[in-house]
């Protein structure tokens, strides 16, 4: 619910009865003008009939856009205004057994809040007359009767709740903050694993606790010359690995395809990079470290997601992913995020590139979609003319070709990059990259 929406139901709450029969008397003249304000297809022509016998007052009730205490979401107001401790209580109390194996628990929020964290508000509907179960017990519970509440699986640790069907349609209420510019020198400085010494600071010991595969690719074999990789291209894959790579396999593809396939787009193995979560962030951001930001210090990592409007659009198809069978909820939450979907960072002349071919960190806030678009002009490689070139021969490039086929069908679906923009009119990124490409003769 908008904070709009909430401070207009607590208005019609303080108001008089005469106020109701005013707007009560408004609803029954414009039905159509109020179930549209709020967003819901609303029910009233039918509960009007019944509830015409009713007091006025309890039908006015009826009239106010009804809100859904089912599902929780930060953005309301009464909800923003709060410190994130009011209702998440660092660590929860069983944040041993949420981690079990080995050393690998640590102090965390693995559950949802407590009753107490919502009493002082929700006392109404804590103790409404719903059966089986008032509504507001499903923001936490799958099922609450007097023997049994169990709750959904809460998604931290990210590792666990992955596994539950729960994941596949997750979205956080949240971005991540995370500055760049201020880690990769200092993650950079961390060594292999084999030149480490006993005694090193804590950020190499603790790294070396989770044990990072990434690192380890990184040992030269025997005899083997160690790469002289830039600091920060060490870095990058400290917190970013291709998930679900192909690696030496066979088979290309995420999921098995349609044997008819032909030249059509379907998901292939290692397309996406991971990114990292508690189980990294909190090894340096630790009471025992004290670097700051503190791992309570929930806000200074999560910040309010811009409301859906402002939101940029992304390039996935729900119904291409589905008829893919695709339901990894890793590869979901990353393909919903993408400006281009079709993007396969594990082919090989991707991966042959430094990420800072295509990536500038720097210049990257991870709460602003806009600056972690990668521009197109990357897609040429840099001069290498692979898929922006100055011509527009035989040999050109992916875009230069869909350009032309623009041109000369209006209606052409630009697909060898995208799964639902290239629907839409042509950027002006595309076509400057052209242009720019043109008189740079591609180098
Ligand atoms: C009024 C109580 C309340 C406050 C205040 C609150 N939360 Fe929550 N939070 C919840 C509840 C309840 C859930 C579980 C919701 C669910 O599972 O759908 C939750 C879930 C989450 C999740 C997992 C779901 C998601 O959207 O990513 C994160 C992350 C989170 N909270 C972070 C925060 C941060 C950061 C703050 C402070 C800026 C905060 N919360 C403030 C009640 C609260
Ligand atoms: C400081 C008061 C306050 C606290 C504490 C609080 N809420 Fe709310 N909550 C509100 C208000 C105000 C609304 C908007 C009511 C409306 O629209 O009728 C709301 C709305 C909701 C809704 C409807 C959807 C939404 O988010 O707008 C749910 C579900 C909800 N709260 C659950 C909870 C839960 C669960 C907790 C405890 C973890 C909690 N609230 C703590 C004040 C609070
Ligand atoms: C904000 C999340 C949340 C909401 C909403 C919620 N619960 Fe719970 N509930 C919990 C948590 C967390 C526990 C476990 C408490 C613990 O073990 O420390 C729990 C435990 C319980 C228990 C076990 C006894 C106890 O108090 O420890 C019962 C019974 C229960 N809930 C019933 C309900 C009912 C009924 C509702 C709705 C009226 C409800 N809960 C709403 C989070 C919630
Ligand atoms: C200490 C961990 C860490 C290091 C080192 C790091 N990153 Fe990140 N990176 C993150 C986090 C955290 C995010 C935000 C993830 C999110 O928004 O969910 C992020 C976001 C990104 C994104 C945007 C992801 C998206 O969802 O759009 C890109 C691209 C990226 N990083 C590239 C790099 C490159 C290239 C390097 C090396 C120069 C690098 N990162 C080094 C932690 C790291
Ligand atoms: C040839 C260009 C290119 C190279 C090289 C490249 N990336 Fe990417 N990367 C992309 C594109 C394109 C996207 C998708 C961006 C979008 O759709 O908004 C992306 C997305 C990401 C994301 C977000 C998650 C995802 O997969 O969507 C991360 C994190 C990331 N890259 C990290 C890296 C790291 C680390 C390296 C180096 C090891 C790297 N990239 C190398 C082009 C590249
Ligand atoms: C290798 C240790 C290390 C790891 C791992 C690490 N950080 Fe940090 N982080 C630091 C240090 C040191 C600072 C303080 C840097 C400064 O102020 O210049 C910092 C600062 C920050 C800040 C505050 C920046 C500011 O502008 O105030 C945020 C936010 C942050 N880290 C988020 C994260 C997240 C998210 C992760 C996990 C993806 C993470 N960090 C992992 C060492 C680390
Ligand atoms: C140092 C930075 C940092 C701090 C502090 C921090 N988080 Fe996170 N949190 C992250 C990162 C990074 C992720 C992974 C996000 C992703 O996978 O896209 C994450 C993921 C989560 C998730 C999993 C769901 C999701 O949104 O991806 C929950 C729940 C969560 N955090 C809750 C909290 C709560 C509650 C607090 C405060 C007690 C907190 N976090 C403090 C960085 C932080
Ligand atoms: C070689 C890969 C490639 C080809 C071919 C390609 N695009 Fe893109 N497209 C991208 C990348 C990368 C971005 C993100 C950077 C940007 O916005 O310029 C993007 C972004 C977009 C956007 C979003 C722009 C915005 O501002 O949000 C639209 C719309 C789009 N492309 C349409 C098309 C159309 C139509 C075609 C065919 C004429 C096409 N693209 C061909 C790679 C490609």
């Amino acid at each position: 619910m908008t904070g709009k929406a909430a401070e207009k139901n607590l208005r019609y709450r303080a108001a008089g009865l005469a106020a109701f029969v005013l707007l009560a008397a408004l609803g029954f003249t414009l039905p159509r003008h109020t179930s549209n304000a709020s967003g819901l297809a609303s029910p009233e022509p039918q509960r009007r009939v019944v509830t015409a016998t009713r007091p006025v007052a309890q039908r006015a009730a009826n009239r106010r856009p009804r809100t859904d205490y089912r599902k929780f979401n930060h953005a309301s107001s009464k909800h923003r205004e709060q410190a994130c401790d009011a209702c998440h209580k660092f660590p929860s109390p069983n944040w041993k057994e949420a981690r079990p194996t080995g050393d690998a628990a640590f102090p965390d929020v693995v559950q949802q809040p407590q009753h107490a964290s919502c009493l002082n508000c929700h006392r109404e509907q804590f103790f409404a007359r719903e059966r089986p179960a008032p509504a507001i017990c499903s923001v936490c519970h799958t099922e609450s009767t007097p023997r049994r509440q169990p709750r959904h699986p809460f998604p931290n640790p990210l590792e666990t709740f992955n596994q539950t069907a729960r994941a596949r349609d997750f979205i956080s209420d949240f971005r991540i903050f995370f500055p760049h510019d201020k880690h990769v020198e200092i993650v950079s400085a961390l060594r292999p694993a084999h030149e480490r010494e006993a005694g090193a600071s804590f950020v190499n010991v603790s790294f070396a606790r989770n044990g990072n595969r990434a690192q380890q690719k990184e040992t030269p074999k025997q005899g083997e010359k160690p790469q002289e990789a830039k600091p920060n291209e060490t870095s990058c894959a400290v917190c970013h690995q291709t998930y679900a790579p192909q690696g030496e396999t066979e088979e290309e593809y995420a999921t098995k395809p349609p044997p008819d396939l032909g030249e059509a787009f379907w998901l292939k193995k290692g397309a996406f990079k991971t990114t990292p979560n508690h189980a990294s962030c909190f090894n340096c951001h630790s009471q025992e470290t004290g670097v700051l930001p503190a791992p309570n210090n929930c806000a200074a990592c999560h910040r309010l997601a811009p409301a859906p409007p402002t939101r940029p659009r992304t390039d996935f198809d729900p119904k291409v992913a589905a008829a893919m069978n695709v339901s990894d909820p890793v590869i979901l939450r990353k393909w919903r995020r993408r400006t281009s979907g079709t993007f396969r960072h594990e082919w090989i002349m991707h991966a042959d590139l430094s990420c800072n071919a295509c990536h500038n960190v720097t210049a990257m806030n991870t709460l602003d979609e806009a600056t972690k678009k990668v521009p197109i002009l990357s897609c040429g490689g840099a001069g290498a003319g692979c898929h922006v070139t100055p011509t527009t021969a035989a040999d050109a490039g992916a875009l230069n070709l869909a350009l032309e086929e623009r041109k000369a069908k209006p209606g052409f679906q630009c697909t060898k990059c995208h799964l639902t923009l290239g629907r839409e009119p042509v950027p002006k990124s595309h076509l400057e990259a052209v242009e720019m490409i043109k008189q740079t003769g591609g180098s």
